[in-house]
């Protein structure tokens, strides 16, 4: 099984106990629709007339051998709906000749996990297909009344400069501010403290930066529905920029140190306490130099489904940068994919099932010979299948298609998109980048 990661929180949690369902979740705001003639026409116009346009746009612009934006597989015709699972254990490792030519031009930042070595393998591989490489090494926690940074047991120093020798990319270690939030947040000294171990640490390391994820561990404290804990947690985020733009790096005296902010997807128009929103967004921009934005794991074994419906995705994005003001800063945005898929049970009365990696898919392919299906409303792949204890199972593991059509729509909203994590995919996933 694959580690997931690691930091399912209550407000993601949420939105599944909503029960609605997968597919019409970004429909769930027009419900009164029924009871209006006007109404019933803007609803057909949406879910039937928009849908099947899109769908016909899609066909021409999707269409097997058409892709033009790459020229490989234009040949090869891999990216297409009606893939056969042949065809992926044959064509999975295969890879374009030229390992640093890159096809997605915004940025991309890739995650890697101590637990999952092939992650190291591919970040050397393609290390030029990536701007931002983040092992996912640190956790700041409290340790009596202070405070530790926990992790440098992780750090390889020679696959670093292996990287460094490769190309350009960034090193930029993940941190999760596991720390007791309310104390944090309230005591200067020790909010100065954690700024200073994440300095000095990059310092002594050479790191060009640091991702921090603290979010959503800080709506799991509930610190975020009290307005002033809000507040002084947006406040920490900017002092910790701001000290860390004013530090220059050790590798590169031009570049100061680099802060990417975790954030995760709003799951309502109207935003909760604890969802980050553009005014956030816009409030963090001077401090924050890029968001990775988690838009996966929509769907969970309590509700299975697909990872990441593409309607659900441009519909967060929306949220996110909706306004005018908050537009500005697509190019901040980094754009959740991930490269992990899930098996989830789906026999009636039990639920179950988790993510599973490349390899395991594989695995899953082979023994199992099964028929792939593309569900288009998420623009996903998945199969069916029948376990040896005649239980029902559904996997959804991301395809070429699907990830085009991702960095697709990435592209077309001029944002960068972020990996996770690179060692749960497929090789030729990579052809894409
Ligand atoms: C591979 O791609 C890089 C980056 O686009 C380019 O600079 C290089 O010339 C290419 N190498 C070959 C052998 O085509």
């Amino acid at each position: 099984m694959a580690r997931k990661r690691g930091r399912r929180v209550a407000p993601s949690s949420d939105h599944h106990e909503t029960g609605a369902k997968t597919s019409t979740r970004p429909d769930q705001f027009s419900e009164s629709a029924a009871s209006d003639r006007k109404l019933i026409t803007i609803f057909i116009v949406f879910f039937v007339v928009i849908p099947a346009v899109s769908v016909l746009v899609y066909r021409i612009k999707y269409a097997p051998n058409k892709d033009s934006s790459y020229p490989q597989f234009q040949e090869d015709g891999l990216v297409k709906t009606d893939v056969d699972y042949q065809e992926i254990l044959d064509e999975n490792s295969k890879v374009l000749k030229n390992e640093s030519h890159r096809h997605y031009t915004y940025p991309v930042l890739a995650y890697i996990t101590p637990w999952n070595s092939k992650g190291y393998e591919m970040a050397k591989r393609f290390t030029n297909k990536f701007t931002i490489l983040s092992p996912v090494w640190y956790d700041l926690k409290s340790q009596g009344t202070g405070l530790v940074l926990e992790g440098r047991h992780n750090a390889d120093m020679g696959w670093i400069s292996e990287l460094r020798r490769n190309g350009n990319a960034l090193v930029l270690p993940r941190v999760v501010l596991e720390a007791f939030p309310k104390e944090l947040l309230k005591k200067k000294k020790l909010r100065d403290k954690a700024i200073d171990l994440i300095i000095s640490e990059c310092k002594e390391m050479e790191y060009d930066g640091i991702v921090l994820e603290s979010w959503s561990r800080w709506a799991a404290y509930g610190i975020l529905h009290d307005p002033e804990m809000r507040n002084k947690a947006l406040q920490f985020i900017k002092q910790l920029g701001h000290a860390m733009h004013s530090v220059s790096s050790s590798r590169n005296g031009k570049q100061y140190l680099q802060l990417v902010y975790v954030i995760g997807p709003p799951y309502s128009e109207k935003l909760q306490p604890h969802d980050f929103g553009p005014e956030d967004l816009q409030s963090l921009s001077d401090d924050v130099d890029g968001f990775s934005f988690m838009t996966y794991d929509f769907s969970s074994p309590h509700n299975p489904g697909p990872n990441a419906p593409l309607k659900w995705i441009r519909f967060t994005l929306q949220i996110l940068l909706g306004n005018s003001g908050a537009r500005a800063l697509a190019n901040k945005i980094f754009l959740g994919i991930n490269f992990y898929g899930n098996d989830f049970v789906i026999s009636e009365g039990s639920e179950g099932g988790g993510a599973i990696t490349g390899r395991e898919y594989l695995s899953l392919l082979e023994k199992h010979k099964p028929e792939l299906q593309w569900e288009k409303n998420s623009g996903e792949h998945f199969f069916l299948y029948v376990d040896d204890e005649h239980i029902n199972h559904a996997v959804f593991y991301p395809s070429l298609m699907s990830i085009s059509i991702r960095l697709e729509e990435a592209r077309l909203q001029g944002v960068g998109i972020s990996i996770w994590e690179i060692g749960q995919g497929l090789d030729y996933f990579f052809n894409l980048l």
